[in-house]
């Protein structure tokens, strides 16, 4: 299997008490696969996400992509692992205001070593793909939300990872763009491969995906496959 979570686990600690965000996930998914996260707000959706793609430790339980458990990884062993595998597309974008497109898609190859020109030329063709060659010039304030969005989806291919880790990308978008990044999407995991997890709340984006996963506080409730 692809990735593997068994029995996850996460607590936070607020002030001496400790709450129990997710109790107990088991999920597989294979390579290839678009998995679509649902589940109502403070379920959990952003936590597991959060957890899945190493940006938070888990409080118990196992994460394993492909031979690499995730679960046991230090913070060095984990960045690295992120550079190399791992796209993320958050719902706020987090572009930088200062610099323009490309250099905020050229930005996520500085941290992996990659020469000046090399990264602009990749982080032309990440614009490409997402159909934002003529404003690679503009600064996010320049931007509409959804060429933002798509400046930020940009950004998360721009090293072609294997999986990327999606929170709501379509979340502030009307459902024209948020169709187009979701036909967008579902193009590079056809041609790559690349394996999605999505966390939406919108049945339309579920549409597109080969499986479906209802969250319900702090578990999984359901799933369907769609394919
Ligand atoms: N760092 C934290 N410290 C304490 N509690 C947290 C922390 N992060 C999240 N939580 C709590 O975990 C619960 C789940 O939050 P999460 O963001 O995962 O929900 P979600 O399903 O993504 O919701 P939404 O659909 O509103 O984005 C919430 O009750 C939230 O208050
Ligand atoms: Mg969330």
């Amino acid at each position: 299997m692809f990735i593997t979570v068994k029995d996850l686990h996460k607590d936070f600690k607020l002030g001496k008490n400790s709450i129990s965000i997710l109790k107990g996930i088991n999920l597989s998914i294979e390579q290839g696969e678009m998995v679509a996260l649902l589940g109502p707000s403070g379920s959990g959706k952003s936590t597991f996400l959060n957890v899945l793609g190493g940006l938070v430790p888990p409080t118990s339980g196992e994460i394993l992509i492909r031979d690499f458990r995730i679960s046991d990884m230090t913070e060095n062993e984990l960045c690295l692992f992120r550079r190399e595998h791992l796209g993320f597309i958050f719902q706020s974008y987090n572009l930088i205001s200062t610099m323009t497109a490309i250099e905020n898609v050229a930005l996520a190859l500085t941290f992996a070593g990659v020469k000046k020109d090399i990264r602009l030329k990749k982080a032309k063709e990440a614009l490409e793909i997402v159909g934002l060659l003529d404003r690679m010039e503009h600064k996010p304030n320049e931007l509409s939300g959804g060429q933002q969005q798509r400046v930020s989806i940009a950004r998360a291919l721009v090293n072609h990872p294997e999986i990327i880790l999606a929170d709501e990308p379509t979340g502030n978008l009307d459902s024209k763009t948020s169709a187009d990044i979701m036909e967008m999407i579902t193009k590079l995991n056809r041609e790559d491969n690349q394996t999605f997890v999505i966390v939406t709340h919108d049945p339309e984006v579920s549409k597109y995906c080969t499986k479906v996963i209802h969250m319900c506080d702090g578990l999984i409730e359901s799933w369907e496959d769609q394919r």
